[in-house]
């Protein structure tokens, strides 16, 4: 399976796939921010490192427009979504159906957006997490491929759950990808997504077990 992986940023997701060992052909990795640290991890790790900077374009479609034709340069099977924070038109994202993924920090449908980790803390969630799913045009309600849930501690704070979760993210997101490599998942009519063959090794629900007495 050949991908493409989309950053904006740090890129420890995209690390993390990366470092792997996966049955998978990374052609090219493609920030919209130049600065993004990602790209220089990419590229210490031989892969090609490409920006298409959103500002240089003056809507929407024309970066969109621009983001896919350097994609299908690569002519890849799948387009992996990590830590990319532009918004997609629709029209980009009904190119892809099917081979478009992304993480979300956040058990989906709770918290889709910006800003989980304190709205989950604002909230007082008592389990919190993050959700790989199948993009859609409409924004982190796309079919769910697999999700991880972490315990929310009491003297938690943006920065230590964003780390507990971010720890999971890195786990459940080479699964995922590991998953489509090998043809294990199929998005079923009703929208959900099936896996064929899940050992049961890969369960990640952490559920808090009552005090011992
Ligand atoms: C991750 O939490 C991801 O879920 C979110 O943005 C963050 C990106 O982190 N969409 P990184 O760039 O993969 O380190």
């Amino acid at each position: 399976m050949k991908a493409v992986v989309l950053i904006s940023g740090r890129g420890s997701n995209m690390e993390a796939l990366l470092k792997a060992g996966l049955p998978v052909e990374f052609a090219a990795v493609i920030s919209n921010k130049p600065e993004a640290y990602g790209l220089e991890v990419a590229r210490q790790l031989g892969i090609k490192a490409v920006v298409i900077d959103h500002r240089q374009f003056p809507d929407r479609e024309q970066f969109d427009a621009a983001l896919a034709a350097e994609i299908d340069r690569h002519a890849p099977d799948v387009v992996i979504l990590a830590g990319f924070m532009r918004v997609l038109t629709d029209g980009f994202v009904r190119r892809y159906q099917g081979r478009i993924i992304n993480i979300h920090p956040a058990l989906l449908p709770s918290f889709p957006g910006l800003h989980t980790h304190r709205r989950a803390l604002e909230a007082g969630v008592k389990v919190h997490g993050c959700t790989v799913h199948f993009v859609t045009p409409e924004v982190d309600v796309g079919p769910i491929i697999i999700q991880a849930a972490v315990p929310v501690l009491d003297d938690d704070t943006e920065a230590s759950l964003s780390a507990r979760v971010l720890e999971q993210e890195h786990r459940i997101y080479t699964q995922a990808v590991r998953w489509l490599a090998e043809g294990r998942l199929m998005i079923r009519a009703d929208g959900s997504v099936t896996v064929f063959d899940v050992s049961r090794q890969i369960a990640a629900l952490i559920s808090p077990q009552p005090d011992a007495r």
